[in-house]
């Protein structure tokens, strides 16, 4: 059964959340069949799929790009595209814009916008013009020139108040779910504990309505170091090497074709 933003929000507090990323056509096949209860096409596609050092480079067009190519998998999971880098910075209408392609021109059925409290109050005219839209707080990859690097959020009273402020202004805008980077583990119990949205934690420990995980971190297909919060469910990128390896040496040995 095709999940909806309503079924999200239903989940809260009757069972946790399980998302996925995908980036085209057949990791979103794999994350469908797996069962993912959401796919997001994010940004994060600079780094797995396109090779860049950050989510900067990252541009509208990519990410409608991606997302066609996931929605023609037809997944049941609900599916999320990112907003990329400086967009939601722009004018209202310009980020409405953005949004509506990527409902309109990609399949996407929902979006995801980085931001904070004056972000999220922004946020409230997409909602409104009946685009769902997931709120991120705690870590946000695209203010990594701004932070110097990537760090845990919530660790003091000044820092859990602030995140729990945008956590209240994303709610109030309508957003129909939130998702919490790289946030300590206790604050990120206060923020789902007061809001009625459900939360999606990504390095922010269990005491959040849902996951997300990055497709190539769960299926160990990178070559470069993990995230401490990742798990590699499978070493897949070993076992492609391996067989493409095979397929190598009987090209060279003559036993392929037979
Ligand atoms: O772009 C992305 O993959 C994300 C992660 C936090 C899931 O936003």
């Amino acid at each position: 059964m095709k999940t909806t933003t309503q079924t999200i929000r239903k989940l809260k507090g009757e069972r946790p959340i399980a998302m996925l990323t995908a980036y085209d056509f057949i990791t979103a096949q794999l994350a469908g069949e797996a069962g993912a209860d959401m796919i997001l096409v994010g940004d994060s596609l600079g780094n797995t799929a396109l090779g860049f050092d950050s989510t900067i480079p990252v541009t509208v067009d990519m990410m409608l790009h991606h997302c066609a190519a996931v929605a023609r998998a037809k997944p049941n999971a609900l599916l999320m595209c990112d907003v990329p880098f400086a967009v939601a910075g722009h004018s209202t209408d310009n980020l409405l814009d953005v949004c509506a392609r990527m409902l309109q021109q990609a399949g996407a059925e929902c979006v995801k916008i980085e931001g904070g409290v004056r972000r999220a109050e922004k946020c409230a005219a997409i909602a409104r013009a009946g685009i769902p839209v997931m709120g991120h707080i705690g870590l946000k990859p695209q203010d990594v020139l701004q932070l110097g690097g990537y760090r845990k959020f919530g660790k003091t009273d000044g820092s859990r108040t602030a995140l729990l402020d945008e956590a209240k202004a994303w709610e109030d805008a309508g957003a129909f779910s939130l998702l919490l980077e790289m946030v300590d583990e206790d604050a990120a119990g206060m923020i789902t504990d007061a809001v009625s949205i459900p939360t999606i934690g990504i390095g922010a420990g269990p005491r959040v309505d849902g996951q997300v995980l990055v497709i190539s971190d769960a299926l160990g297909m990178n070559a470069g170091k993990y995230p401490g919060f990742a798990k590699k469910y499978v070493d897949l990128r070993e076992i492609a090497v391996e067989a493409l390896g095979r397929y190598v040496s009987e090209v060279r040995e003559r036993k392929f074709p037979e």
